[in-house]
């Protein structure tokens, strides 16, 4: 089977070819950052503009690329939540308008399933089960992964995302959007003996995460203090390292009591070079086998949505016996669920 799969749930158009038995055959990415980046964060009017500019021309080259060499494309699965309303909406009419138009499938897909699930994209992919620590900009979760779809939330955050931290700290420094690479960046020259920042939460039992508090002592630190370069990379050092620390807590602790011995790692976060280095030492000392897509996978991408639609409709076709047609494939309602729970996935929210 040869899939397109299109994402565009927030200010990345994603769009890639996979194939089930070839593995990943083509894959594109217009990132909007320059869109978003005088406003501070994503204006998400624009986004969805923007995904109906670039959404149809990035499919076309796909489709028209040599390495593709497939006379045609056997379904077609788009990122249905959870997201912004507006950009979800512009993949999934685009999306189910291509597969009635070639007569095939389409399937729409969890968002932090394609994220979870995008290591299986790499040479040496993760075994199940494993422990998942899914850090986007929208969602902080951990997740014991029995099967491909069979996912429990153990904890999640109770008010800022990961990424959605480092957004804001580093707006607060007067850095860049995205805040995660921006906060990386200072950092790089940042004295670790500076400042030492809470690591929330993680001194009472329970594997739920806070990170708003976090963000508050940065702000109070930083109004404490002139913002020179150098103080602001000393900042951007401790709150890096006060994030890794704790996802690493909260990890080693999910990990103690799932008794899982595999760590997969996804979402933008995870393209954050000290959490690597962090979880890796964790990992190396406790026996821990850690599991990465590369870095352009942490972030969104088209390739995982591809990767869960494959999957999703397998597994369809194997439950039913029938061909493999999602329930919503063939009516022309375009169904999004701007906030769907990963533990939902088969019942999203009407
Ligand atoms: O998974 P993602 O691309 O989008 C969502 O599903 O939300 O994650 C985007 C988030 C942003 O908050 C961005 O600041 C963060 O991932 N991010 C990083 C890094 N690269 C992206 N955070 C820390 N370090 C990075 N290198
Ligand atoms: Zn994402």
């Amino acid at each position: 089977m040869r899939i397109l799969g299109i994402e565009t749930s927030c200010d990345d158009t994603g769009a890639a070819i996979y194939d089930s038995h070839q593995g990943l055959i083509v894959h594109r990415l217009a990132s909007q950052v320059d869109l978003h980046q005088p406003y501070g964060g994503v204006v998400p009017e624009l986004a969805a503009r923007d995904h109906i500019r670039v959404l149809l021309p990035l499919i076309d080259s796909l489709i028209k690329d040599p390495v593709n060499d497939a006379k045609k494309l056997d379904a077609v699965a788009y990122t249905a939540g959870p997201g912004l309303v507006g950009a979800l909406l512009v993949g999934a009419s685009l999306g189910k308008s291509l597969a009635q138009s070639w007569g095939v499938p389409a399937i729409g897909i969890h968002h932090m399933e394609g994220h979870l699930l995008s290591p299986m994209l790499e040479d040496s992919p993760p075994a199940f089960p494993f422990l998942a620590l899914l850090v986007s900009g929208g969602h902080t979760l951990l997740v014991d992964v029995e099967a491909a779809g069979n996912y429990k939330i153990l904890g999640q955050s109770v008010d800022d995302a990961a990424g959605e931290a480092f957004d804001k700290t580093a707006k607060l420094l007067g850095l860049d959007y995205p805040g995660g690479p921006a906060i990386a960046k200072a950092a790089a020259g940042g004295d670790a003996n500076r400042f030492t920042f809470p690591r929330p939460m993680t001194n009472r039992p329970g594997l739920d995460f806070s990170f708003s508090g976090l963000k508050t002592h940065t702000l109070t630190t930083a109004q404490k203090h002139h913002l020179d370069e150098q103080t602001i990379a000393d900042i951007a050092l401790a709150f890096e390292i006060a994030v890794a620390d704790t996802l690493k807590i909260k990890c080693s602790r999910a990990l103690s009591q799932t008794r899982r011995k595999r760590l997969v790692v996804a979402g933008g976060v995870g393209a954050n070079q000290r959490l690597r280095a962090t979880l890796q030492k964790f990992a190396d000392q406790n026996e821990v086998r850690l599991f990465y897509p590369r870095a352009e996978f942490c972030t969104d991408n088209g390739a995982m949505i591809a990767y869960a639609g494959c999957f999703r409709l397998a597994l369809a076709g194997l439950a039913t016996g029938e061909p493999a047609v999602n329930a919503h494939a063939n009516t022309c309602a375009f169904d999004v669920h701007p906030r769907w729970s990963l533990e939902d996935i088969e019942s999203p929210p009407g």
